[in-house]
Parts: C-alpha cells; structure tokens; sequence
C-alpha cells in the first residue's frame, strides 16, 4: 500500500499542499489546476460554470489570476457581483480543491500589461474576436479573428486579467484508509482552518 502522504492529518501541511499543486498549475499542462473551473452568478442568481487557464497563484498573496475578454459573460458576472469560485480535482492526487473570494478584472492597469506582455500570440488572437465572445450568430464560422500584428494588438481593449483573492479554501483528500476534508478561511493574512467530516 502506497505511504500515506506527508500532509495527511497535518492541517498546515494541508494548505501548504493546496497552495503547492495551485503554484504548480500554471507551468503543468494537463493538469487539473492548470485548467480549473470557474464559477460566477449571473444576473438571475443562477450559477454559471467553465473552465478557464489559470495563469497564476500566488500563495504570499492568496490570488489567483487567469484572463479573460471583458466582454465575456464571466467578466460581466465578475464586474456585478465582484467574487467567483475555483475547482478543480486532481486525479493522479486525489485532490479536490474549491476556492471562493472576491474578484476583480483589471483592464488598463501595469498588472492587466504585464499580463499582456507575458501572453503568447496566439492566445491575444482570441481578444480581437467579433462580434464578441457569447454573440449570437447566423452560422457556425460568421465570426472573424484578427490576422496582422496590428489588427490582434488592437484587441487589447478587450483583454482583462481577473484576480481572485481567496478568502474560503476547501480541501478533500480521497484515500480508502480515511479520507481526509478541511477548510480554512483567510482574515488579513492569516489562514484558520479546521477539519471538516468528508
Ligand atoms: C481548455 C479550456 C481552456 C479555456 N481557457 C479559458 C480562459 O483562460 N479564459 C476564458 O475566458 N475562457 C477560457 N475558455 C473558454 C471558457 O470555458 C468559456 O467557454 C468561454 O470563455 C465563455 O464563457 P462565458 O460566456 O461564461 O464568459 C477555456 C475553455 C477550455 C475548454
């Protein structure tokens, strides 16, 4: 039987674990954390879910970034309510992670720049879309992309980096000889967290 893991029944290991696989996501491909889901409440009050490329996390910090077109459904959920919800479950791990806390989109600040300097090319194609993201259209390709460097810089008002600062974080880890569930929640810059029944 594999060794338990060292976070097992050792609750700061734990959140140490949780910021650990978050940190990882971005540069691990493939991986649950690397595209987790987010979810929004729309202007009905009704939840809203899909899974984004999570670009960064910082754990000094408690945030987590990813980018999105600000005329996107999720930016406009994000913008009304000003929070939003992660998961993502690792299967490898056995890791379920859900994260919730306020959010922001930063449009034309130095963080939304150096987000944009630091996305690939093909990735800013996708913010020079029209008509814009959710639009209904008449056929499945009546759309365009933009195609020269001008015309896919000219996207760059629609670019928006989104950051959730956590300031809920559950953990489940699922394992036959006793799963293990917690929970912490964030004052300041302090994490309390508890054990939680599974
Ligand atoms: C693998 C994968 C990665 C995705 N990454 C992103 C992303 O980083 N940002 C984003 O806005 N949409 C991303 N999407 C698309 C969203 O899931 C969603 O379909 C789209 O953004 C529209 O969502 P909305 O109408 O709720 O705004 C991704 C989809 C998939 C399948």
């Amino acid at each position: 039987m594999t060794p338990l893991p060292d976070f097992y029944d050792d609750l700061d290991a734990s959140l140490g674990h949780v910021w650990r696989l978050l940190e990882d996501g971005p540069r691990l491909r493939h991986n649950a954390f690397h595209m987790p889901t987010l979810a929004t409440v729309d202007a009905r009050g009704r939840p809203q879910v899909r899974t984004i490329v999570l670009r960064e996390a910082d754990s000094r910090t408690g945030t987590l970034r990813f980018h999105c077109d600000r005329r996107s459904r999720k930016a406009a959920e994000i913008a009304a309510t000003g929070r939003a919800a992660l998961h993502g479950y690792d299967t490898p791990g056995k890791v379920q992670i859900r994260i919730s806390g306020p959010a922001a989109l930063h449009t034309d600040d130095a963080l939304a720049e150096a987000a944009w300097a630091g996305s690939l090319a093909m990735s800013r194609v996708c913010y020079g879309v029209e008509p814009g993201p959710g639009s209904e259209l008449a056929s499945g390709e009546a759309y365009t992309l933009p195609e020269t460097d001008e015309a896919i810089a000219a996207g760059r008002p629609n670019f928006c980096a989104a950051v959730v600062s956590a300031d809920a974080i559950e953990f489940l880890f699922l394992d036959r000889r006793g799963h293990r569930r917690a929970a912490w929640r964030r004052d300041g810059a302090v994490w309390t967290g508890t054990w939680l029944a599974p």
